[in-house]
């Protein structure tokens, strides 16, 4: 079993979709064991994306993570970390699937309405950043 780390964004979280987005992963087999709202710091959000602090859009992306309240979450299941990317989509909406997160409700390649962690490493150390050990049960 695996633990991934999701992240639904200012631009779902502005349209009321976290219910929407949520019944997704739990349809798709992923679990919702530790969820809150909050909303980041321009600071924070940097040093969240600080791997892609050389790419061009890097301002812009930390500015409209902090731009609203996100939901983080952690979401288990067999796999978690591959079936939450194919449930989100691919990263610009225009390219995903029918069915995903992104093609439904994303807006663009920049406010495309979820996070999700891209290997078991990076997951644990995303989950580590928001999480702490009380809140995270087995
Ligand atoms: P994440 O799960 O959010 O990491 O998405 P990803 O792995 O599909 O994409 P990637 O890691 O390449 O980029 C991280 C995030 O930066 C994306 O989810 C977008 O929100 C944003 N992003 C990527 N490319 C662009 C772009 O060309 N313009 C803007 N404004 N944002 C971008
Ligand atoms: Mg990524």
């Amino acid at each position: 079993i695996e633990r991934t780390l999701s992240i639904i964004k200012p631009d779902a979280t502005n349209r009321n979709l976290t219910g929407k987005i949520n019944a997704k992963f739990e349809d798709a087999g992923l679990r919702i064991v530790a969820q809150k709202r909050i909303k980041l710091s321009m600071e924070q959000a940097g040093k969240f994306y600080e791997v892609h602090k050389e790419r061009p859009f890097y301002g812009e992306l930390c500015e409209f993570m902090a731009s609203a309240p996100v939901v983080v979450q952690v979401l288990e299941g067999e796999n978690a970390i591959a079936k939450n990317r194919e449930v989100m989509g691919a990263t610009n909406p225009a390219n995903a699937d029918a069915g995903t997160i992104r093609k439904e409700f994303a807006l663009s390649v920049g406010e495309n309405s979820v996070h999700g962690s891209d290997a078991a490493e990076t997951a644990a150390q995303e989950i580590a950043f928001f999480f702490s050990g009380l809140e995270l049960v087995g």
